[in-house]
């Protein structure tokens, strides 16, 4: 018996086309996100999870709710299928561009200087927190009176766990000693294997809910807007949609920073190029 067959023979419930054609439009029509056929075991597995914490017999039940009472199951649906990988100062690069570039240009006239930085679709809260950190350790305390950082996903699990800002020790350990000594306090007894990040950091950040995909109840005009990893997962029409979109929030002269394996090239002409995978808005 081929891998697959076995893999369709040995499931647990029944999952045919249809299902995977409904599950799919209902996350491109809600999310934005383009679920291709690849992700066809993806879904099962989700999805399976969801089917036996309703206590439901099948996906013709699932699949039901979702249709006849969206409300009651569409955040648990969405949380579900997202893609939440991250981890702190990801992409490495992007927090230099920050401390080397946008920092000295923040701080030219001294003083606070106004500053609005968004991290769309934030997941478990590593980039928000990455950033704070790099704002931290590179503007004085006096100068963070007026900077604030909105991070919003679409998750609202992820969404609790990046508020809460207690992470596995594992996941920093390969942070510089000094920045861990400075921004994570380690748990005691039972929570020894945990961190929390420290309230200077938290004081920074505010954490939203928000669908890309929705009205975003954002004040602008921002000066720099985080978004890695997260249109990789949506069509090239809601890209450009999206990309306009952040145009008008930024401020003049304002900054995307978007994911390694993005672009807008082909995509949005609102933003000039500016380092990797970087970039300033042009008009
Ligand atoms: C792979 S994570 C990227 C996390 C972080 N930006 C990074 O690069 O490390 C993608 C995140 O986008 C979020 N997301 C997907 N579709 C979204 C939408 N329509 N609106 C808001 N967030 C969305 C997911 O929930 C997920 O947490």
């Amino acid at each position: 018996m081929s891998e697959t067959a076995e893999a369709l023979s040995e499931r647990e419930f029944d999952f045919t086309d249809r299902h995977f054609q409904f599950l799919r439009k209902m996350v491109g029509d809600h999310a934005g996100i383009n679920l291709g056929e690849a992700k066809r075991e993806l879904v099962y597995g989700r999805i399976t999870r969801r089917i036996r914490a309703l206590g439901m017999r099948n996906f013709d039940d699932y699949c039901r709710l979702l249709e006849t009472a969206p409300d009651d199951e569409i955040g648990n649906f969405i949380n579900a299928i997202t893609t939440n990988l991250t981890a702190f100062f990801r992409e490495e690069h992007h927090f230099d561009f920050i401390c080397e570039t946008l920092i000295p240009a923040w701080m030219r006239y001294g003083g606070r200087p106004r500053v609005r930085i968004w991290s769309a679709g934030c997941s478990t809260g590593e980039e928000p927190y990455s950033i704070a950190m790099t704002l931290r350790e590179h503007m004085p305390a006096s100068a963070l009176g007026d900077v604030a950082i909105l991070a919003t996903d679409i998750d609202t699990n992820v969404l609790a766990h990046a508020e809460a800002g207690v992470y596995a020790a594992a996941r920093v350990e390969s942070l510089p000693r000094a920045r861990l000594q400075q921004f994570f306090q380690r748990g005691r007894g039972e929570n020894a294997d945990r961190v929390r990040v420290v309230p200077e950091l938290q004081q920074l950040i505010r954490f939203r809910q928000l669908n890309l995909m929705q009205d975003w109840p954002v004040k602008g005009p921002l000066d720099l807007i985080f978004c890695r990893n997260v249109v990789i997962y949506f069509d090239k029409p809601t890209q450009r949609r999206l990309f306009a979109r952040f145009a008008e929030k930024l401020a003049p002269n304002g900054y995307l920073i978007i994911g390694h394996s993005e672009t807008l090239y082909n995509v949005s002409d609102a933003f000039e190029l500016v380092g990797r995978t970087v970039y300033r808005k042009s008009h």
